[in-house]
């Protein structure tokens, strides 16, 4: 299998946590979108009765395209289960996510669900997490100052996402990627640290809230759960 194809494979597999009379948060990115596809499938083709939360605009214009009814958190309150993708997890099921921009909606959207199902290929699992940028939503407002909080706690280089021609998030927000290496041992300390800078939105390091990882490599599907997971596999 070639990544695209592991990716569509967990993608697909992910959709077996979801029935119908349920409400979906829909996450971001190249592997959930093979979610978001099969999902609408079963909603044109098969009837599947289920409302969507969309945790960027990207994933609202698809699963708009694909045919899922979509809702607010404020309309659906509570979710049965989110499905999003990941850029790196640990044998603790703890993530690092925002690769694409979407951290910020996809942790309140994670944060007001019942339970998480994350979905990779082989490359997102790390022994520690770090080795890929950690992402950091922050405000546009005066985000040198911010930019400078984050330079004293990371060891690496911090970066603006897009440099010159800056990335701006779904929330008007930038993002500063910080170089921690593979050395973040103590995820919900720094979650902490970071969360305590003026002008910081959100980070990307997602604790205590994935139940189970879909995991495709070349040759096969394999599930895990966290040993106090809210899913059954
Ligand atoms: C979006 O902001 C991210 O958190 C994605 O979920 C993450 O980057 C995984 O994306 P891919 O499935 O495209 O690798």
């Amino acid at each position: 299998m070639d990544v695209d194809a592991m990716k569509r494979t967990a993608g697909i597999e992910a959709c077996h946590w979801v029935s119908d009379g349920m409400s979906v948060g829909l996450g971001t990115g190249s592997t959930v979108a093979h979610t978001v596809i099969e999902l609408g499938r079963r909603v044109r083709e098969e009837g599947l009765d289920i409302v969507g939360v969309p945790t960027s605009i990207a994933t609202m214009e698809l699963a708009t395209k694909v045919g899922i009814p979509l809702t607010t958190l404020s309309d659906a309150g509570q979710l049965d289960v989110v499905i999003d993708g990941t850029d790196e997890y640990d044998p603790h099921f703890t993530l690092i996510k925002g690769g694409g921009g979407a951290l910020t909606r996809e942790k309140v959207v994670a944060q007001s669900s019942n339970a998480m199902v994350v979905v990779a290929d082989r490359r997102k699992r790390v022994d520690i997490l770090g080795a890929f940028p950690l992402p950091v939503e922050v405000l546009d407002f005066e985000w040198k100052r911010t930019k400078d909080r984050l330079d004293a706690i990371c060891p690496g280089i911090v970066t603006l996402r897009g440099g010159s021609a800056p990335f701006v998030t779904d929330n008007g927000g930038l993002i500063l990627d910080c170089e921690f290496g593979p050395s973040i041992t103590d995820p919900l300390t720094l979650e902490a640290e970071i969360l305590s800078i003026a002008g910081v939105v959100e980070v990307g390091l997602f604790c205590g809230l994935c139940d189970v990882v879909v995991l495709a490599d070349e040759h096969s599907v394999v599930i895990s759960a966290r040993s106090d997971s809210r899913l059954s596999k």
